[in-house]
């Protein structure tokens, strides 16, 4: 990419010379949030990308993301600047294992949080978000058994919450996984005025810590919301950008990884960028591909679960 290129003003261009839409995730990084039309949780994505009119989606996150976007939007050309952004908890569901488990449990209903393949997701019943995971186990009567994957936090989190006893899937996201408790506790001391804001894929004695739990637009409305001038913000780094944007006059403390790091970033969600954006939006690829069986049998859990949401 020509350094002298604004890239800023070419995505503008594109965006109406090719009637295409930016989506981006909270985890993107500064400049992509910056240059995108709408910026969401998973949920806000989902929706979005069911709702618009543009022939083109860009999607700056991660696949299943993207993916969702294609399996909403059929005949719509939906790209993702870099493919290669996977999504340890998604990967953390190997279909033909994941369908053995389910047959093991066969009067159970499947709700699958929507960071998932589209295989885990034509095998599942209902999809959720961290937005309305909540809502969706509670919309099951209360004597249905369920299946809950692949994220075994947010469903102790989950489980926790309904008093509902829902079989677990063993997956988990790399990022919320190596949080270091005794590094936020240490924060804490140093800013004992500040909240501890933390998402459900963390593990249960980091979320045992937090004020307020929550996806990360509930955790951006509590950090606008809150009177707390200091908060310690317990997910991917990148929502940091828009919290400050927002409430420039608090503070966010990104919470610290165990791995000798500042702060947390996800390599799958990292792997996009501005000059990636670009050069998506320019040729058109990489593009999202699917095969029709397999869309129209992921479709039908994503549609339960927006109507449930509307
Ligand atoms: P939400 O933005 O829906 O809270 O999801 C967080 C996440 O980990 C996405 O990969
Ligand atoms: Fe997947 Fe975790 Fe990255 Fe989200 S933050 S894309 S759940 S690995």
């Amino acid at each position: 990419v020509d350094p002298q290129l604004d890239l800023f003003n070419e995505i503008e261009k594109m965006k109406k010379e090719k009637n295409a839409i930016v989506l981006a995730h909270y985890y993107q990084e500064a400049d992509i949030q910056d240059v995108a039309d709408y910026i969401g949780d998973s949920l806000g994505l989902a929706q979005k990308a069911e709702k618009t009119d543009a022939d083109i989606i860009v999607f700056a996150g991660v696949h299943f993301m993207a993916e969702t976007a294609k399996i909403l939007n059929p005949h719509k050309k939906v790209l993702l600047p870099d493919l290669k952004a996977g999504c340890s908890l998604a990967d953390s569901a190997p279909p033909a294992a994941f369908k053995k488990f389910k047959e093991q449990h066969p009067d159970h209903l499947v709700i699958s949080y929507i960071n998932c393949t589209a295989d885990i997701k034509a095998l599942s019943d209902i999809i959720c978000t961290s937005s309305n995971a909540k809502q969706i186990v509670e919309s099951l009567p209360p004597d249905q058994k369920i299946i809950f994957a692949p994220d075994k936090n947010l469903g102790s989190y989950l489980v926790k919450k309904t008093g509902r006893d829902m079989v677990l899937w063993d997956g988990a996201c790399m990022v919320h996984e190596i949080f270091s408790l005794e590094k936020i506790m240490k924060l804490k001391v140093r800013h004992p005025e500040a909240k501890i804001i933390a998402h459900p894929e963390c593990e249960e004695h980091v979320l045992k810590v937090a004020d307020y739990i929550g996806s990360t637009t509930g955790l951006l409305k509590f950090s606008q919301e809150d009177p707390a001038k200091e908060f310690i913000v317990v997910t991917e780094t990148g929502i940091l950008h828009q919290m400050q944007k927002s409430s420039p006059d608090k503070t966010f403390i990104p919470a610290p990884p165990d791995n000798g790091c500042a702060c947390n970033d996800c390599p799958h969600m990292k792997l996009n960028t501005l000059e990636k954006l670009y050069l998506c939006m320019k040729y058109e690829l990489p593009e999202i591909k699917m095969d029709e069986t397999l869309r129209q049998a992921a479709r039908k859990p994503i549609d339960r679960m927006l109507e449930i949401s509307a």
